[in-house]
């Protein structure tokens, strides 16, 4: 189920709660698509970043190798800095928020951006528009972009939020329509006022602005809820709470348009390997049936536990083994 989605979409995101194996499926299905001649970015979404601690080394805010096949198949990583990425977020926002108003507001606009940089939502577009720019960037030069996101809540969140950016810009565009309507006139009146003209160019500049700030986040609306192109994977624990927050995150998800393609369930353990670990699968195996009754139809593939520390490219392979 995994490869396959993998194979056939170019944007695939890796969901679920804090600690059940993201980082590690997201990282084990990019090495797998990379050794299979495939250019593959994977970008981690999460601000409490672990890309860099799985493969060992330093991730930033630009692509860094983590893996090639010796030919054309490679596989980077990135991991989003939100901090950087709301500093560049604030300084738009406000020079557009400037053009708005008249010179003597520009001082509450600062104190507006002050309050807004401690906002969780500004945290959350800053990181959306981050991931439009990605896919825009990336779209050319990687076959397959793989998120590995932040846990449950956050990430639907997120999902929606291209909703809800679109309804804001389109908002101010339409207030800003009522008012160039209205400036039209009054400079109709006023044919030779150097000022008026003046106002008008810095309209036409400041719809521009948020037209393309809508067409960004339109565009990525548009790519996350076509099934053809993305689709979501969920990774959960065969344990009660993740199972029940999985098949929430699930429905939301479909809420939302976006395509749940399957559910990972990881780190089952070994039902032969001792009388512990053999009532530790039993368990698992009733969770299983559980999300099995919660999720009917969907698409599930299991993964077990494995023994070695999961750190470095062996290690991710040997996770990447038993996706098939
Ligand atoms: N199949 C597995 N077998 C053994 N250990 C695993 C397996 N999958 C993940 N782990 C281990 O479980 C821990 C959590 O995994 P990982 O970091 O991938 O989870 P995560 O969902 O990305 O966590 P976070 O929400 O903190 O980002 C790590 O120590 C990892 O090595
Ligand atoms: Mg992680």
């Amino acid at each position: 189920m995994l490869l396959d989605l993998a194979a056939e979409r170019k944007l695939l995101f890796i969901g679920g709660k804090g600690g059940v194996g993201k980082t590690s499926v997201s990282s084990a299905v990019g090495l797998h698509q990379a050794r299979a001649g495939r250019r593959v970015l994977l970008v981690s979404t999460d601000p409490a970043h672990n890309l860099g601690h799985l493969w060992d080394r330093p991730v930033g805010d630009d692509p860094v190798l983590l893996a090639d096949d010796g030919g054309s198949g490679v596989l980077a990583g990135v991991e989003i800095d939100p901090s950087a990425t709301i500093e560049h977020h604030l300084a738009q926002v406000g020079q557009t928020l400037r053009d708005f108003m008249p010179d003597h507001l520009h001082k509450q606009v600062g104190a507006h951006l002050e309050l807004a940089r401690k906002s969780p939502g500004t945290h959350e577009s800053a990181i959306l528009e981050r991931i439009a720019e990605v896919v825009e960037l990336a779209e050319r030069d990687y076959d397959l972009i793989i998120f590995d996101t932040a846990p449950s809540g956050h990430t639907a969140r997120l999902l929606a939020l291209p909703e809800i950016m679109s309804a804001w810009t389109e908002g101010l565009l339409n207030r800003r329509t009522k008012a160039e309507k209205f400036g039209a006139a009054v400079r109709a009146l006023d044919n030779d006022d150097p000022e008026s003209s003046e106002g008008a160019n810095r309209d036409r500049r400041i719809r521009q602005v948020l037209t393309q700030r809508r067409a960004k986040f339109e565009k990525l609306r548009g790519m996350i809820t076509d099934p053809a192109l993305c689709s979501f994977v969920i990774v959960v624990t065969a344990e009660r709470v993740p199972v029940l927050e999985s098949a929430e995150l699930f429905h939301q998800l479909d809420g939302l348009g976006v395509q749940v393609g399957g559910v990972v369930v990881n780190r089952l353990s070994p039902a032969d390997q001792g009388e512990f670990l053999a009532a530790k699968r039993a368990q698992e195996e009733a969770q299983l049936a559980k999300l099995g009754q919660l999720l009917p139809g969907a698409q599930m593939l299991q993964l077990p536990m494995l023994a070695g520390d999961l750190v470095g490219e062996p290690a991710v392979a040997q996770l990447a083994e038993q996706l098939r």
